[in-house]
């Protein structure tokens, strides 16, 4: 048998180059060896505020983006959480016996609660119970994540764990976090303090991946890095050491490789031939993504199969777990 391997994406904003390395180049990997599947996690987008016609319109732009990074349709499930209510049923069951101190550890909720004071939602709470869900519905062994995500599945095993010490081993699988060595954490351009995000007000902080060459070029360019010269992978040099990590991503080389290339040259060159690695490396990603948003109808087709395969293994755990606490 093989193992099986769930992760998702918000469609909240435009995605970076943090999610494609820290997640999605994983997830073509994961595909060739395991049972994967992708979900575009809508639900969790409205946690926070969303325009409707923006939020339709980045379900479809991640759904095309994730076809067009190499994810298989042949070899992996890729769907829109929305479209499996089970999600929504499991986070409520999940709801009932999740301890509020788990959920008021949680450091994102902490963290976007500080940035959001006005709009503090229940959802945003509780948002790891619908993540736990997700998770825990299609008997998960990995989960493939950047390294802001392991406390939320962290909390997954331990719901998990709970959860079968009162109703049978065998309720939910365990599932194991997989952070990548390298790309779990890429910081912004602009401050390497910070993690790049999707929807900051920060317009160089990230590389979105359908941003234009130029745009790539430009804010690559005016990348932070520091008063120093030399140029080498050092985590307590924040920004060239980011610049560094990306450019390993996306070349192939080894840190050794690198450090000889760019012996003697200045930041200015780091970054002119970081600009260009970046674009080759979504030049192809983008293209297709283009093609697939001009075939609605051929996204749509290809959504509807996803989620027909999805729902059948959510709903078996749905009432394989409804079952065994007695409802209905
Ligand atoms: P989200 O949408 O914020 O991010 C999607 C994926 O990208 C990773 N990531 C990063 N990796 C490296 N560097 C960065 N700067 C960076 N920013 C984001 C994230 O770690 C994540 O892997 N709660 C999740 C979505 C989710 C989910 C799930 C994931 C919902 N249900 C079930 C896995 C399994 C989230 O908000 O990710």
């Amino acid at each position: 048998m093989k193992k099986r391997v769930f992760s998702g994406i918000k469609p909240s904003g435009d995605i970076h180059l943090g999610n494609y390395l820290g997640a999605i180049r994983n997830w073509v990997t994961a595909q060739e060896e395991h049972d994967s599947i992708y979900c575009i996690v809508d639900l969790h987008s409205i946690t926070v505020a969303q325009d409707p016609k923006e939020l339709k319109r980045n379900i479809r732009e991640l759904t095309a983006i994730y076809f067009a990074a190499g994810i298989d349709e042949k070899k992996s499930t890729v769907f829109v959480q929305s479209h499996v209510s089970a999600h929504s049923e499991l986070a409520w069951i999940l709801n009932c016996f999740i301890p509020m101190g788990w959920m008021e550890r949680m450091t994102q909720f902490k963290d976007k609660a500080q940035k959001n004071k006005k709009r503090v939602s229940v959802g945003l709470f509780d948002y790891p119970a619908l993540m736990a869900a997700d998770i825990l519905l299609y008997d998960t062994d990995y989960v493939p994540v950047g390294e802001d995500q392991k406390q939320h599945v962290e909390l997954t095993r331990d719901t998990a764990e709970l959860m079968n010490s009162r109703f049978g081993k065998d309720l939910f699988k365990v599932p194991t976090p997989v952070i990548p060595k390298t790309g779990a954490r890429i910081m912004g351009l602009d401050d390497p303090l910070k993690k790049m995000a999707k929807s900051d007000d920060k317009p160089n902080r990230s590389v979105y991946l359908l941003d234009s060459p130029d745009t790539i070029r430009k804010k690559i360019m005016r990348a932070t890095t520091d008063s120093l010269t030399e140029i080498r992978f050092d985590k307590e040099r924040h920004g060239v050491n980011n610049l560094l990590t990306i450019y390993q991503l996306c070349s192939g080389k080894t840190a050794k490789e690198i450090e000889a290339h760019f012996a003697g040259k200045q930041y200015s060159d780091l970054k002119r031939e970081l600009a260009e690695v970046v674009v080759e490396e979504l030049r192809p990603v983008q293209q297709k993504a283009k093609d697939l948003l001009n075939h609605p109808d051929h996204l749509e087709s290809l959504l509807k199969t996803g989620a027909e395969k999805a729902e059948e293994i959510a709903q078996a755990t749905l009432k394989r777990v409804q079952e065994r606490i007695g409802l209905g």
